[in-house]
């Protein structure tokens, strides 16, 4: 974390970035081989290939080093610029923060994942959590710290004028604090998540509360990835700030300055989807899916192991399916994949516990020596989640709340056969896909258990017009487009 003064790439003052993206998880990551030396590994996702739509190789993306492979690389790379370093980076240059771990884990962990993620998805239990302490103060300061740190490298990399899109809600900050150092810039700050309603954002300590409106207010605009959210940002500055809001234009208007919220729901990768569904490692794992399915069913879920996914409701909601629907016992397999995640929070480590144990129970209660009604996998397998997709009668996506869920919008693009979508009204895909799909209350597990089966039964005519539209809705806007449209509206 170095100073403005010290980290200034030329001579007036400025860098010569037009555009820059600001993430915790940047394009890459490293991991140490056996040998000693660093791996690098690309990452995909709506942001890579969204940002690959502009192709300037001046254009750079500032991420922070997550683990100690990465702080290895960004250390030994000058001002942490993996692309001057000799590492192939993608289409952009990388400049990956080197923040002292424990500032990193404080902001990372504890603000950003334990307190913002938990307030906008409504994850707190509240008879016992949230409750700020002196812990939570110390956490906060590091959050600070990390913002301030984004912030001081962007100024360093920005050309006059240049583009800056921040992300997410590990950045809230980031915004005002870049706007006080260089007010020349154009600032697009976006979240990928929901946002909170007024009344449970307010659990929040006052000054963070605020801290974090006026943090994003600090950008030209907000984005979000659906009305419902940006409305939501909007009610919490009128509550929080007193700020003037105008519903209709989507601007709120505070201490004298005007930020547009803007309105862009990612879409799937049709293109890349398609073409990637069918090479041979997913043909594979298609191949022994289908053995393992039989001539069954097969409900598919594939998610991150995280609280808000809502997997242990969808598991139980299969298990009311068989209860009280015997006729599906041995007619059916239910395919969970639930990837790793923040596996640093007890929380989610809990979480998968539950779900892993849950999955034991329904083998138990209903399993023979020849049918598996639950297929579990815990660990990431991205051909194998494409397989799945492409073999899948009935997608279950049933998150308690969701910025947008890609899952939901993937699997139509993929079906091979059509596929019932049961689609939580919480998802913000919801709002495009909700016509198509069988909508679901998700906290309702006999609900739940009602669309599975309506799903299960669908008609294959039925089921094949509604995969067909949802895949349009779900392709409308692609990752490309998506990030073109927030620069343009930043011009
Ligand atoms: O939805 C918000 C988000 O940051 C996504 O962009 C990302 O897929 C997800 O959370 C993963 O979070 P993490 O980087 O903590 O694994």
């Amino acid at each position: 974390m170095g100073d403005l003064t010290t980290e200034r790439s030329n001579s007036t003052g400025t860098g010569t970035a037009p555009v820059l993206v600001a993430s915790n998880r940047g394009p890459v990551s490293f991991s140490t081989a056996e040998d000693g030396t660093l791996d690098l590994r690309r990452g995909g996702g709506g942001l890579v290939s969204g940002l690959s739509a502009i192709g300037d190789p001046d254009a750079v993306w500032v991420c922070a080093a997550l683990g100690d492979a990465d702080r290895r690389a960004a250390r030994a790379a000058p001002d942490g610029r993996l692309d001057r370093a000799g590492h192939d980076v993608g289409g952009q240059a990388v400049r990956m923060l080197d923040i002292d771990p424990e500032t990193f884990a404080r902001a990372y962990n504890g603000v950003a994942n334990s307190t913002l993620w938990f307030v906008h998805h409504l994850l707190y239990a509240t008879p016992t959590a949230p409750a700020f302490d002196a812990g939570f103060r110390t956490e906060w300061q590091a959050y600070t710290a990390y913002n301030a740190a984004f912030a001081e490298a962007l100024a360093a990399e920005a050309a006059p004028g240049a583009a800056v899109l921040v992300q997410d809600y590990h950045l809230s900050l980031a915004p005002a604090l870049l706007r006080a150092a260089r007010p020349d810039l154009r600032i697009g700050h976006f979240s990928h998540t929901p946002w909170a309603p007024p009344e449970y954002f307010r659990l929040l300590p006052d000054d963070v509360a605020e801290a974090v409106l006026t943090g994003i207010l600090g950008a030209d605009r907000a984005g979000f990835l659906t009305r419902r959210w940006a409305l939501a940002f909007a009610e919490c500055c009128a509550a929080v700030l007193g700020a003037e809001v105008d519903r209709e234009a989507l601007t709120v208007t505070h201490a004298g300055r005007t930020t547009r919220l803007g309105v862009h729901g990612l879409g799937a990768d049709a293109d890349f989807l398609r073409e990637r569904a069918h090479r041979p490692d997913v043909e594979e794992r298609l191949a022994a899916l289908r053995e393992a399915v039989g001539d069954r069913r097969a409900v598919v879920r594939v998610d991150r192991t995280e609280l808000s996914k809502n997997i242990v409701r969808g598991f139980q909601a299969y298990r009311h399916l068989l209860r009280t629907r015997p006729e599906w016992q041995d007619r059916v397999v239910h395919i969970a994949f639930a990837y790793p995640s923040r596996t640093d929070l007890a929380e989610y480590r809990d979480y998968t516990a539950r779900v892993r144990e849950l999955a034991a129970e329904i083998n138990t209660e209903f399993g023979t020596d020849s049918w598996q009604p639950l297929i579990l996998h815990v660990d990431d397998d991205f051909p194998r989640s494409l397989a799945a997709y492409r073999l899948a009668d009935v997608a279950l996506v049933n998150p308690i709340r969701d910025g947008m869920n890609l899952v939901a919008k993937e699997v139509p693009v993929v079906s091979d056969r059509g596929c019932a979508l049961v689609l939580s009204r919480e998802a913000g895909a919801h709002a495009e896909l909700g016509e198509d799909a069988l909508s679901v209350n998700p906290y309702d597990v006999i609900a739940t258990s009602d669309a599975l089966h309506a799903g299960l039964t669908m008609a294959a005519d039925e089921r094949a017009d509604r995969t067909k539209r949802l895949a349009a809705a779900a392709t409308a806007l692609p990752p490309q487009q998506w990030f073109l449209d927030q620069l343009d509206a930043l011009r």
